[in-house]
C-alpha cells in the first residue's frame, strides 16, 4: 500500500498545518482544525472493474442529456416516496437524521424489508441477531435483504463488490471508519472521508445509498456541516410533542421539493403510514367547545385540515401573557393588534393562548383566518359550528387576503364533510356545484358579522 498523506486544515479559513492544534494561528478560531487526506494510495477503496473507465464523463449539450432515463426506485412506502419527490434517484445519497429512538433504524429497515430489490443493510450499531429480531416484528418474509455488521468502509466495499446490491443502507455514518484517517469513528475527518468514499461509490455505480445520521444536542446532524452539502438529500425524522406521530421532512432535496411531509405512526409492528392525517389531526368531539377552529392548510401539495385552539381569559397579572404553540408568536401578536384595531375587541388586558393540535408546526399563512376565528370564539365564549373551516391570510389592515391553491383546499374540506369554508373574496374560484358552501369575505368585520 502506498503511503497515505494527510494534513490538517482549518475549517474556517483554510490554513494548512502539519499537526493538530487547538487554535488556528491565522484566524484565531478554536477547534476548527481537522485532518484531511491529501493523497490516497493508487488502488483506492471503491474500485469496480467495469465502472471507472466506462463512466469517465464528457461534456454534453444540455438538450442532449436525457433526464427521463433515470427511473426512480419505488420504495413501496407512499410517504417516503412523496418526501423524496417520487422515489429514490439512482446514485443518490440520502441522509436521514433524527433523535435517538425516534425510529430511524426502524424506518430504513422496514423499507429494505419491503423492497423487491437486493438491499444491503450495514449496521455498525446493532448485531445481526438484534436486527433479525426487529425485522421479525416488521415483516418476517423477505429474502432480498442482507444484513452486514461492519464499520470499516474498506471491508464494506469488499462485501458490496461481492454482493452487488441495488440499495445500500448505512446505520449510521458516525460509526463508520476508514483506514485512511487515523482519528476515531464519529470525528469530523472520519465522517467526511467515509461520506466521500460512499459518494464515489454511489455515483460510479448508480447505487443509491441511504445514511442514518445522529444529531447533536441542538438538533443538527452531528459532524461537519459540509456533510449536508455533500449528500443529495437531507431528511429529518422527528416526533410530535405527544409522540404519537413521526414526521418525515426533507430539509434539502436535489431531486424534489422540500415542502413535503410524511406522517407515520409507530406501532408494535413497525411504522404505519398515515395517509389521511386530517382525520387524525382533528379531534372528534360531540360537545360544542368555544375557541376551536379548523384551518384548511397545505403542506407541500397535500391539503391538511388542522385544528386551532385559542383560550382568551382575563389577565391575572398586569402584563397579559401571549403564548403560541405551533404558531409564530409574533404573528399572533400581529393578529391580535389587527383584531383590536379593526374589530374593536378589547384584547389588551387579556391573556391569549394559542395551540395547534397534533404537534404540527405550519408555515402556511392560510391558517391566519382560523386563528382569528378561534380567538373570537373563545373571547365571546361562543362555539363555532363544527363543520366550518377557514383558509385565508389576514393582512395588517384587516383585509382577508387570497391564498394559493384554494380550490384544492375547498375540495379537501368537502371530502371531509365540512358544510362551509371561509375564504377571501379575492380568490379566483371556478368550482361549480360544490356540496360545501363557499363563504367569500373581504374584511375581518365580515367574519365577525358571520360568526358572532
Ligand atoms: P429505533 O428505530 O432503533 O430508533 P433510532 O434508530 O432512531 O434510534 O427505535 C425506535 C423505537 O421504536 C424503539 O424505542 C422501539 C420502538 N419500536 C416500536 O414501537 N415498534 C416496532 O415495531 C419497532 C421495531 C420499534
Ligand atoms: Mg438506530
Amino acid at each position: 500500500m502506498a503511503k497515505i498523506k494527510t494534513t490538517f486544515f482549518c475549517q474556517n479559513c483554510g490554513s494548512q498545518y502539519a499537526k493538530w492544534q487547538g487554535q488556528c494561528n491565522a484566524c484565531k478560531e478554536w477547534n476548527t482544525i481537522v485532518e484531511e487526506v491529501i493523497q490516497k494510495p493508487e488502488k483506492s477503496d471503491w474500485k469496480s472493474p467495469t465502472s471507472t473507465a466506462k463512466k469517465a464523463s464528457i461534456p454534453l449539450r444540455i438538450n442532449e442529456i436525457d433526464a427521463s432515463k433515470e427511473p426512480r426506485l419505488n420504495t413501496f412506502d407512499g410517504e417516503f416516496n412523496r418526501v423524496l419527490g417520487g422515489g429514490i434517484v439512482p446514485g443518490s445519497l440520502i441522509l436521514l437524521g433524527g433523535e435517538p429512538g425516534i425510529g430511524k433504524s426502524t424506518l430504513l429497515l422496514q423499507i429494505s424489508l419491503n423492497l423487491p430489490y437486493k438491499t444491503l443493510y450495514v449496521s455498525g450499531e446493532e448485531s445481526q441477531k438484534q436486527i433479525k429480531m426487529r425485522a421479525e416484528r416488521i415483516n418476517p418474509e423477505n429474502s432480498n435483504c442482507y444484513i452486514l455488521t461492519e464499520t470499516k468502509t474498506q471491508n464494506i466495499f469488499k462485501q458490496i463488490e461481492a454482493l452487488e446490491p441495488d440499495i445500500v443502507i448505512i446505520d449510521s455514518i458516525q460509526t463508520l471508519h476508514s483506514d485512511y484517517i487515523e482519528s476515531s469513528s464519529g470525528s469530523i475527518s472520519q465522517i467526511k472521508e467515509c461520506t466521500t468514499e460512499l459518494i464515489k461509490f454511489a455515483k460510479e455505480t448508480a447505487t443509491p445509498v441511504l445514511l442514518i445520521g445522529h444529531i447533536t444536542k441542538d438538533g443538527n446532524i452531528a459532524g461537519p456541516k459540509i456533510l449536508e452539502h455533500m449528500v443529495d438529500t437531507v431528511l429529518q425524522f422527528e416526533g410530535d410533542r405527544n409522540h404519537v406521530f413521526r414526521i418525515l421532512r426533507a430539509h434539502k432535496n436535489r431531486f424534489g421539493s422540500t415542502n413535503e411531509l410524511g406522517i407515520y405512526e409507530m406501532q408494535g409492528s413497525g411504522l404505519r403510514e398515515v395517509s389521511n392525517p386530517s382525520e387524525l389531526l382533528i379531534s372528534k368531539k360531540d360537545e360544542d367547545l368555544s375557541g376551536n377552529a379548523i384551518a384548511a392548510t397545505l403542506e407541500g401539495v397535500r391539503p391538511l385540515m388542522i385544528e386551532v385552539q385559542a383560550l382568551v381569559s382575563t389577565a391575572v397579572y398586569g402584563t397579559p401573557q401571549r403564548s403560541a404553540t405551533g404558531f409564530n408568536a409574533k404573528r399572533l401578536n400581529m393578529l391580535l393588534a389587527v383584531l383590536e384595531k379593526r374589530a374593536g375587541f378589547r384584547l389588551g388586558a387579556k391573556d391569549v393562548f394559542l395551540n395547534i393540535t397534533g404537534g404540527i408546526t405550519v408555515d402556511d399563512p392560510a391558517i391566519d383566518l382560523a386563528v382569528v376565528a378561534s380567538i373570537l370564539s373563545s373571547n365571546e365564549d361562543v362555539a363555532l359550528q363544527k363543520d366550518f373551516c377557514f383558509a385565508a391570510e389576514v393582512g395588517l389592515s384587516g383585509e382577508i387576503r387570497p391564498v394559493q391553491r384554494v380550490e384544492q383546499r375547498i375540495l379537501e374540506a368537502e371530502k371531509l364533510g365540512f358544510s362551509s369554508i371561509f375564504v377571501s373574496k379575492y380568490n379566483k374560484i371556478s368550482l361549480k356545484n360544490t356540496a360545501i358552501q363557499i363563504k367569500l369575505i373581504s374584511k375581518i368585520e365580515d367574519l365577525v358579522a358571520e360568526l358572532v
